[in-house]
């Protein structure tokens, strides 16, 4: 099982608050005991109240109608404000959940790396990059009061941060590179969300975007697992696989994602915010018990034929061994949670060379590659052999081979996720409902 990382978000807290309450909040009457943070960093009666208004306001407009998506909602004090207080965290710990699901955390990927930050707005996802060991993080938004709180979270956590006010969609100059990494945290979806052609004109900006890489760069998109948002970045995934681009994660094949054009695809990572945050998304009504989000880590410039393999899988008898032209086993990403089928099979679904398709097993079995099967979680990435050709998909019989090449990442104490694999009854098969950011 791969070592949890945990997430320094936590340090950040006092710091988010205290900006808060300094610079944002309205005033209200504050707790007689004066105006600092009471024991345990919590934030007053009344300046709860006031939080929780705030961080609603921003989650209706990121999340229903998208109605902030696109204005310049960051240079408003009340929801700058109300990011501190709450998505602020959130981000953060995407950002951290996508180094690591992305191969870039643990270790020193990141050590000295320059890397470039679009649409950082105030810094969580800039910071994370620092706090994952980056030598130089140059943050860009179109927001100034935005980028000024970035810089002063970087100086209250003793780092530097540098950086560049832009409007990332009139096709203004970017900080010269050449970066080793740029990263655009919930930035692209927001990008000409009114227009019929944002596709086109993100694939444009993400390749425009190669030309500030160092050789080997990598660009790591991160946006919401709203089934809207989720869809687009896939479908921008597909264009940029069509131009020569490289998926290095989280896929496990390089040609058309499967899970379009009706189904979607997410990461979710289990996660525990930091206290202060569990209120104030609770008094807001918005739960955090895990981290959705899609993200992809491109590289430019591979030339990968692009074709779309809609076929249902073939070849039940493909075996976890080297496969006959020799070439080495496939690879699949477990691309959906553990769920109990009609049928009282259990499944996931998985996503390979052949498409995405389930692999399921007898709720009763009992044999090595069953028991297998049970330890698995969304993002585990397995070898699979031996299996038996069924109406869709994939089953597991007793002479199945189930290899788990690499654990989900985990930014969380290990006793707590063996608590959740073992004793949680699978989920029914899930519903195609939209999820939060
Ligand atoms: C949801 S916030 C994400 C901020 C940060 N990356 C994070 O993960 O929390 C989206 C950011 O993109 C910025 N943004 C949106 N459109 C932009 C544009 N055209 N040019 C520059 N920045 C833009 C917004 O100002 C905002 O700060």
């Amino acid at each position: 099982m791969n070592r949890p990382v945990p997430c320094p978000v936590g340090q950040y807290v006092p710091h988010l608050l205290g900006l808060w309450r300094a610079r944002f909040s309205s005033g209200v009457p504050v707790d007689p005991r004066g105006s600092r943070l009471l024991p345990d960093g919590r934030l007053t009666g009344p300046e709860l109240y006031e939080a929780a208004a705030a961080v609603k306001e921003l989650s209706r407009g990121f999340t229903r109608e998208r109605g902030l998506a696109g204005t310049p909602y960051m240079d408003d004090p009340g929801l700058l404000g109300g990011y501190l207080l709450f998505y602020w965290t959130v981000s953060f710990a995407q950002t951290w959940a996508a180094l690591l699901s992305a191969g870039l955390l643990p270790g020193k990927h990141l050590e000295g790396r320059r890397v470039l930050d679009l649409g950082a707005g105030p810094g969580p996802s800039s910071l994370a990059l620092l706090a994952a060991g980056a030598g130089r993080v140059t943050a860009v938004d179109r927001s100034a009061p935005a980028l000024e709180i970035a810089v002063e979270l970087a100086r209250r956590s003793g780092r530097r941060l540098e950086t560049r006010v832009a409007d990332l969609a009139s096709g203004a100059r970017l900080p010269e590179g050449p970066f080793d990494l740029v990263t655009a945290v919930h930035t692209v979806n927001e990008l000409w969300s009114d227009r019929d052609d944002r596709l086109d004109r993100r694939r444009a900006f993400v390749e425009r975007l190669a030309g500030l890489l160092t050789p080997g760069g990598r660009v790591l998109l991160v946006d919401p697992a709203l089934t809207a948002t989720a869809n687009e970045a896939i479908e921008l995934r597909d264009a940029l696989v069509a131009g020569g681009w490289r998926v290095l994660a989280p896929c496990a094949r390089e040609e058309g994602c499967p899970a379009l054009p009706s189904g979607t695809c997410h990461a979710d990572v289990a996660w525990d915010p930091p206290p202060a945050v569990r209120r104030i998304g609770h008094a807001a009504r918005i739960g955090r018990e895990s981290l959705a989000f899609s993200y992809f880590l491109l590289e430019s410039g591979g030339s990968v034929p692009h074709h779309r393999a809609a076929a249902p899988p073939k070849g039940a008898e493909t075996p976890a061994e080297e496969r006959p032209d020799g070439s080495p086993p496939a690879l699949y990403r477990v691309v959906s949670d553990r769920f109990l089928a009609k049928s009282g099979r259990l499944r996931v679904l998985l996503c390979g060379p052949e498409g995405r398709f389930p692999l399921s097993v007898d709720g009763r079995a009992s044999f090595p590659s069953a028991g297998t099967f049970r330890s698995l979680s969304r993002h585990d990435l397995v070898r699979v052999g031996g299996v038996e050709q069924r109406a869709t998909g994939w089953g597991l019989t007793p002479t199945s081979v189930l290899e788990v090449v690499a654990r989900a990442p985990s930014m969380e104490d290990p006793r707590a996720r063996q608590d959740r694999r073992t004793q949680s009854a699978p989920r029914r098969r899930p519903s195609p409902r939209r999820r939060p950011r």
